[in-house]
């Protein structure tokens, strides 16, 4: 057997690899992100991740939905520009710094199309989540070739769907199934759910010790797909960034609880809100 090694991310890790602003920085310096997310029913899963990206410090965002869906969602984020999904990807995927896919752009072709141009030609760290983890499943060929990072966020169902296992099987092996996964296809895995692992193509994993049970509603993953956008862009080491947002997503669901929100009326919305205070806290 493989030998395998385990860490927990700490708060002096998060500290030892905070983001930094020089103050003669522009924005270019702090990452020009490409998020593809939404769909006509589902506008608020791009307005969630495009809301975290911006507030965990990316430089520039830009969301790729369909047209009709861009006013509602730029009327949530208004710091975020816009491209129609129907116009040609590769003007979308050129000069980004990290790309994130996923969250509620459904299952149709033109979002398989997307995401094997994405996997086989984008040169920056490349995030899947949510959807784009169902239409990833069946190009797993092509993530083993691809040479530029790859990051997949699963829950535990969806990590079963990747492996053609149980959502039980999953949370009982949870370390071994995202060291497997990782080290098999040479991407990063974020194994979602209370403690998030972070496995590393190497095999060494990372768990996350921040969060709580207010995460635990539709939208919370989203966030969490933005802030690790955000956070790959601009740090050398994907591990550290992976982590870092992990680690900040959970803290601010624990910062919330502490300012007196019950874990039942937390929202995702609340928790990209809370970001100020997460970052004033840890930084
Ligand atoms: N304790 C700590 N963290 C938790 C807990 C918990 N009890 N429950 C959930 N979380 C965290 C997870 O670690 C993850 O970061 O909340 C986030 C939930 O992410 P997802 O499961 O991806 O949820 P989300 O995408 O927001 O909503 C569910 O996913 O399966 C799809 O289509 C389905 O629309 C649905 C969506
Ligand atoms: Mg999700």
């Amino acid at each position: 057997t493989v030998q395998t090694k385990r860490y927990v991310w700490k708060a002096a890790d998060v500290v030892n690899h905070w983001p930094l602003r020089s103050a003669d920085s522009h924005k270019g310096s702090h990452g020009k992100v490409g998020i593809i997310a939404g769909s006509e029913t589902m506008p608020g899963a791009a307005a969630l991740t495009a809301g975290a990206t911006v507030n965990a410090g990316a430089g520039l965002t830009i969301v790729n939905t369909p047209r009709a869906v861009i006013p509602t969602v730029a009327a949530h984020v208004a710091e975020a520009t816009y491209f129609a999904r129907d116009d040609k990807i590769e003007s979308f995927y050129e000069n980004k710094d990290g790309i994130a896919i996923g969250p509620g752009i459904g299952f149709d072709a033109k979002g398989r199309e997307t995401l094997a141009a994405l996997v086989d030609h984008f040169e920056g760290p490349l995030i899947v989540d949510a959807d784009g983890l169902h239409v990833l499943a069946d190009m797993l060929e092509n993530v083993q070739e691809r040479e530029h990072p790859l990051i997949i966020t699963p829950h535990p169902g969806e990590m079963a769907m990747l492996i053609d296992e149980t959502p039980g099987e999953v949370n009982r092996r949870r370390f071994e199934v995202a060291e497997t996964f990782a080290r098999e296809h040479g991407v990063y895995v974020v194994l979602k759910g209370p403690c998030t692992i972070v496995a590393a193509p190497s095999g060494e994993t990372w768990i996350n010790d921040t969060g709580n049970a207010g995460l635990a509603k539709g939208g919370s993953g989203d966030v969490l797909t933005g802030m690790i956008l955000a956070f790959v862009a601009r740090y050398e080491g994907m591990q550290p960034a992976i982590s870092t947002a992990v680690y900040l997503h959970g803290y601010s669901a624990d910062q919330l609880y502490e300012q007196g929100m019950p874990l039942e009326t937390m929202t995702a919305s609340e928790i990209v809100k809370v970001m100020p205070d997460t970052f004033r806290a840890v930084g």
